[in-house]
């Protein structure tokens, strides 16, 4: 099944390390991000966990739960986390889903034939309050995530879904933004009262709102 930014995120029910969860109540009012890895006890992998174990506390802070995917059982996840713990310095401290039957991988089509039969690529989709997807990225198995972009992602979106705003190419978290193509320079003129730059008509550039 494809999932588009848009789509409700589909529901389902799996073991994960942390027990068995159903993804929409354990997402609750939160944000999400669910990500796959293409095997247990890889090296890309390993680093991507750790990366993420590292990076928790800024989910945390954002409200967004994290939830990992690999095609191999709960008891083999629960033997890797040890050497991911003692290689990369952070415990893994979010569930790992185990999906040997590849359930949860074929309903988010993270599985991509003419790359790999057996093993999911390296799938991103992260979820609104709303449980509709808001963004889904998918990278090969040789290609480590950089999960500080996904930060920077969701830090746009979580601002763009309070503020008829959107933000530029490589904007970080407090640079300026720009005013929705949707709204009029009336409308504008009323939700920024404290007034814009117009470079271009089409390119209004205001400060971060708050
Ligand atoms: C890795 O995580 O290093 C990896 C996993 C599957 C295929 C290739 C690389």
């Amino acid at each position: 099944m494809t999932v588009r930014i848009g789509d409700t995120a589909p529901d389902f029910t799996a073991p994960t390390t942390q027990g068995t969860i159903n993804f929409h109540e354990w997402l609750g009012e939160s944000w999400g991000v669910l990500f796959s890895h293409p095997k247990d006890f890889t090296p890309v992998c390993t680093t991507e966990l750790g990366a993420v174990a590292h990076l928790k506390p800024e989910f945390d802070k954002r409200n967004v739960k994290v939830i990992g995917l690999s095609v191999d059982p709960v008891e083999s996840h629960e033997k890797w986390e040890a050497d991911i713990e003692e290689t990369q310095g952070a415990a893994v401290n979010f569930p790992m889903i185990g999906d040997p039957e590849r359930a949860v991988a074929d309903l988010y089509d993270m599985v991509h034939p003419n790359a790999s039969d057996t093993l999911t690529v390296r799938s991103v989709f992260v979820i609104g309050p709303d449980k509709k997807v808001k963004l889904s990225l998918t990278y090969p198995a040789s290609t480590g995530r950089n999960f500080d972009e996904i930060l920077r992602v969701i830090d746009s979106l979580q601002l763009t879904a309070k503020f008829k705003v959107a933000t530029p190419a490589d904007w970080q978290n407090g640079d300026d933004v720009i005013i929705g193509s949707a709204v009029s320079d009336d409308e504008a003129r009323e939700l920024f009262p404290q007034g814009w730059t117009t470079v271009k008509p089409y390119l209004r550039v205001l400060p971060q709102p708050n």
